[in-house]
């Protein structure tokens, strides 16, 4: 374990150095939005999507810079999606990755176009000739990203899940809102590494297993630790979704059978990368990671 949280650090400096100089400051009046985009991406969270790119790229023999840009890109995607969701008409949160929010750093509305340019930017970067030779590939990991981002992916979670505070949701459509709201965007994680490497049978397949497993995983223990995280090292404000009774899996499920359901789910996981024999190892430890995360 020691040893993936050690991973995840050298993610997080390898991916700052690279988002560094994709996010250069214009030296106009329109800087202040470019500063606003740096504050909230570099040296923030904990870049659990680049890393899941990175080394998903690595056993497949994807080079490191595509997969550079594509984890850059998508955490790019994620960290404009966290902007948004701490704004006042979402979740209205004032902690986040340990510091004020966006809104609160900077205002309102620079926080809306740090979030916007970082969904933009993605895109951009994906079209780079340096993220993959081939354009076919480079079109199929952005019409990906645009359907993982979307109202079938993240958009379309982040609206049921504002229903969710007004309507309670049955079970099967908080699933489906985890899926998309949280799922979508480390799908596009686990299965870009095998769309850039061209494998698109049983090992996107297994990838793709994967991926839906811990993605609800991820989402279920991010709702555990709005309960019975520590605000400090989880880095924003805890005990919200209660507070805003955002429909849950702990809400409807009660704490010990989510419990229950994410041990279920790390099976899952395991299962669907055994085909990756003894390089399925870091794969293995992101389970592990998840089930036992307290940030
Ligand atoms: C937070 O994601 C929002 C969810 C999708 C649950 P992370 O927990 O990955 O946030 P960072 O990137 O580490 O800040
Ligand atoms: C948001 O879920 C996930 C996104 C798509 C941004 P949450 O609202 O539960 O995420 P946190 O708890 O604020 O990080
Ligand atoms: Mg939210
Ligand atoms: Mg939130
Ligand atoms: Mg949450």
């Amino acid at each position: 374990m020691t040893n993936l949280k050690t991973k995840l650090e050298e993610t997080r400096t390898l991916i700052d150095g690279h988002l560094d100089s994709l996010l250069p400051l214009p030296i106009g009046k329109e800087k202040r939005v470019c500063e606003a985009m740096r504050y909230s991406i570099l040296g923030g969270g904990k870049a659990l999507r680049p890393f899941l790119v990175l080394i998903i790229s690595d056993i497949l023999g994807v080079k490191q810079q595509n997969a550079l840009n594509v984890a850059c890109a998508l955490e790019m995607v994620h960290t404009y999606s966290l902007i948004h969701d701490d704004l006042p008409a979402m979740d209205n949160d004032t902690m986040r990755r340990g510091k004020p929010t966006n809104h609160i750093q900077f205002d309102e509305a620079t926080a809306i176009l740090a979030g916007d340019a970082l969904l933009t930017k993605a895109f951009e970067i994906l079209s780079m000739h340096q993220t993959h030779s081939d354009a076919t590939i480079r079109c199929k990991l952005i019409s990906y990203l645009a359907k993982a981002a979307g109202t079938s992916g993240m958009i379309g979670g982040q609206m049921m899940d504002l229903i969710g505070e007004k309507t309670p949701l049955a079970l099967d459509e908080i699933e489906r809102m985890q899926a998309l709201k949280t799922g979508a965007l480390l799908k596009y994680a686990c299965t870009t590494p095998a769309i850039m490497a061209q494998e698109n049978g049983a090992i996107f397949k297994a990838l793709e297993t994967y991926a839906n497993a811990i993605g609800l995983m991820f989402q279920i223990t991010d709702d555990i630790l709005d309960i019975e995280g520590d605000s400090l090292v989880v880095g924003k404000t805890l005990g919200k979704d209660a507070i805003a009774r955002k429909s849950t899996f702990v809400s409807v499920l009660g704490l010990d059978t989510a419990k229950e359901n994410i041990k279920i789910l790390a099976h899952k996981a395991e299962n669907a990368i055994a085909c990756f024999g003894e390089k399925s190892e870091p794969l293995k430890q992101t389970i592990h990671f998840i089930l036992t995360r307290n940030k």
